[in-house]
């Protein structure tokens, strides 16, 4: 990592992006912060809503020969094609699991014998418009797009073990207006939900309830919040500054208790959306134990002790694990999206759609996949 630029996002409302200018002068001042670090390239990262998923099957037949390299190309070739989401962007398509003669979860075909040679492709995709608005005002600030990654994909990778990708777990992405809910088995992303609720919803609740600017109400909710209640709220008294009041004005005074009355109401309905959304996702039985908070919102004081509890799940906080250079202000779970997007921008992707037709094995650069869902996105 060879420099950072964090400014406030403006413009942005539930991950689409609601002011173009607004949104465009962020992403301007954020991009030139990083540049007086390094002179060079930088990041942004950006949940855009609308994400969906779900698994393409194809089929190819071998008439019982000994697969090889060629045929799983062949068949990934056809699952390209093969990949149809309505008018949405495929983001990622990743081949998951092979199927010999209907027999499902192969790893390596290559060198097995059979009649029939199928693969589950894992897809994630989203809509077209906000996906060019993404793009439009990233361009606008003069900075280059050379992917779009979904944020839970690049979360994961930042801050969940291979063991934990690998035999099943829940991520919860708490951003400042959406929680993103992604469960991941046999090494990638297997399904989703977005629920429009987030870290800002607290602030934006402090700031109603006591009257106070959103600044202030964003101070109380860092230094004082927290998702488990104690006696001694009762007795701490908090000094906050009324909306509007001047600056020699005396504070007033309101006890944590208050405050925490503000914070547990919304955790609680968060809480409830995360449990339902685990449900639907079929989140259960022996793969459903890990649960793993990242972003801004699991900052929140005892949050992991707050979901184990309603959850009945073992819940730990994700830290992006460490690159070198990151410094220190920005190791905690508010930045593995963006350390997952520079280990994914570093590593390659592994999409089918960077295979090159009739290269065995080769893989374009992501610029190829780049090309493509820029054609995608501005359509014939
Ligand atoms: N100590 C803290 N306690 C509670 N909330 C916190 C704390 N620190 C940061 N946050 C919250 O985290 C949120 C920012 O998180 P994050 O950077 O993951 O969001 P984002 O990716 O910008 O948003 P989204 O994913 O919704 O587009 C803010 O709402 C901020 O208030
Ligand atoms: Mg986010």
């Amino acid at each position: 990592m060879l420099g950072t630029g964090q400014r406030e996002s403006r413009g942005v409302k539930r991950g689409y992006i609601t002011d173009m200018e607004a949104s465009e002068h962020a992403v301007r001042r954020s991009g030139r912060a990083c540049r007086a670090h390094v002179g060079g390239r930088s990041k942004y990262g950006r949940g855009a809503g609308s994400l969906s998923s779900g698994v393409a099957n194809v089929e190819v037949e071998l008439g019982g020969h000994r697969i090889e390299q060629s045929d799983i190309n062949e068949l990934l070739s056809e699952g390209r094609g093969a990949i149809d989401r309505n008018g949405q962007v495929v983001l990622h398509a990743h081949p998951a699991l092979y199927t010999i003669d209907g027999v499902q979860g192969v790893k390596q075909p290559i060198g097995l014998h059979a009649d029939r040679l199928g693969v589950d492709i894992h897809v994630i995709a989203a809509d077209a418009a906000p996906l060019r608005n993404v793009d439009y005002v990233i361009r606008s600030a003069h900075l280059g797009v050379r992917a779009i990654v979904a944020s839970p994909v690049a979360a994961a990778l930042a801050c969940l073990t291979e063991d934990e990708r690998d035999l099943g777990v829940a991520l919860i992405e708490l951003g400042a207006d959406v929680t993103n809910v992604s469960l991941h088995a046999g090494g990638m992303l297997v399904d989703m939900q977005s629920i429009p609720l987030g870290a800002k919803d607290l602030t934006d609740d402090i700031a109603c309830a006591f009257v106070v600017q959103r600044r202030e109400a964003e101070r109380l909710k860092c230094f004082y919040g927290s998702a488990m209640t104690s006696p001694r709220d009762n007795h701490e008294m908090i000094e906050a500054r009324h909306m509007g009041s001047d600056e020699g004005a005396e504070p007033m005074r309101i006890t944590r208790a208050q405050l925490m009355t503000v914070i547990r109401q919304r955790t609680e309905e968060l809480t409830a959306n995360i449990d339902d959304a685990l449900k639907s996702l079929g989140f259960s039985g022996p793969v459903g134990r890990q649960v793993v908070l990242t972003g801004g919102g699991a900052e929140l004081k005892n949050i992991a002790d707050y979901m184990q509890g309603v959850l009945g799940r073992s819940v730990r906080v994700g830290r992006p694990r460490q690159l070198s250079g990151l410094p220190d202000a920005h190791s905690g779970p508010a930045f593995s999206t963006l350390v997952g997007l520079a280990s994914l921008a570093a590593s390659g992707s592994g999409d089918i759609r960077d295979l090159a037709a009739g290269t065995p094995g080769y893989k374009k650069p992501a610029s190829g996949m780049l090309g493509r869902l820029l054609a995608a996105m501005r359509g014939p």
